[in-house]
């Protein structure tokens, strides 16, 4: 038994150098984070400062240079069922119905097809599209869309969900309802829980930690711990004054961490 123990992710003094046009290009620059399993955690940061990086190494996707990386004890391999990847693209195949992609997940898994179609049934029931089920990608909306994606994601119960900025796909007020759809279904999820995005709101919402990663190459600029009471909603939690101070706790570090070529 090591000392990685109870954690979900164990990463120390990550670093992550790739094979640029110029030679090579530092990404991440000695990265320290340790999830605890069951925790909630988000990462906030500019854009192009190594996020997506740092989640496809937790995925197994991508090697790091130097450090430990750890999940779950182990060194991360791709396609590990006990990892569940979604992304802002919900990267749907037109040529299968909602059904079809949800029951993807499991066909990668060798579950048998009865089986397949019972589980895929249950996850769509789970974010309301149980009668989409035989519909493709084309008929539905892009929030819709992605709730097929979630339920893809969820369909196999991992025990370590990592969302890359599931909802920038969609417009404002759907992302705010497709937030509060996300919680309540976290509701009956005892997994671990690392968003990447953008959205400083939907961080404090769904996180008990948030990370803000410096410019490239990465580090950990500064953690907040989220003491907001749950069960949180995304509707009506942003408007009180304990959510707007940790809000501009939050956006005062990320700001510094622009560089002069994003302003
Ligand atoms: N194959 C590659 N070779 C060299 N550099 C790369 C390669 N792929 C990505 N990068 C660089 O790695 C950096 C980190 O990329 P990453 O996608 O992790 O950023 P990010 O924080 O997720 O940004 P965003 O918020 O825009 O999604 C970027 O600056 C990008 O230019
Ligand atoms: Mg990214």
């Amino acid at each position: 038994m090591g000392p990685s123990l109870g954690l979900a992710i164990d990463a120390e003094n990550v670093c992550l150098w790739l094979n640029g046009s110029k030679g090579p290009v530092e990404i991440l620059k000695k990265v320290n984070l340790r999830v605890r399993a069951g925790e909630y955690v988000a990462i906030v940061g500019p854009s192009g400062s190594g996020k997506t990086m740092f989640l496809s190494a937790v995925a197994g996707l991508e090697k790091i240079t130097s450090g430990g990386l750890k999940v779950f004890g182990k060194t991360p391999v791709p396609e590990d069922p006990k990892i569940g990847f979604a992304m802002s693209r919900d990267a749907l195949l037109p040529w299968r119905t909602a059904r079809g992609n949800v029951e993807l997940s499991l066909e990668a898994l060798g579950v048998p097809a009865s089986e397949r179609r019972m589980r895929a049934e249950q996850a769509l029931a789970q974010v309301d599209l149980l009668a989409y089920a035989d519909v493709y990608r084309a008929q539905l909306s892009q929030g819709m869309r992605q709730r097929v994606a979630l339920a893809r994601t969820l369909v196999t119960n991992p025990s370590l969900l990592l969302l890359d900025e599931p909802f920038a796909a969609l417009d404002a007020q759907t992302r705010i309802l497709m937030q509060e759809r996300l919680m309540k279904l976290l509701g009956s999820y005892e997994g671990t829980v690392f968003l990447v995005t953008h959205d400083i709101s939907e961080a404090i919402l769904l996180a008990d930690r948030v990370i803000v990663f410096s410019h490239r190459p990465a580090s950990i600029a500064k953690e907040i711990q989220i003491p907001l009471p749950r069960p949180r909603s995304a509707v009506h939690s942003r408007s009180t004054p304990e959510f707007q101070k940790i809000y501009e706790e939050i956006w005062s570090q990320l700001s510094r961490e622009f560089t002069a070529e994003d302003l």
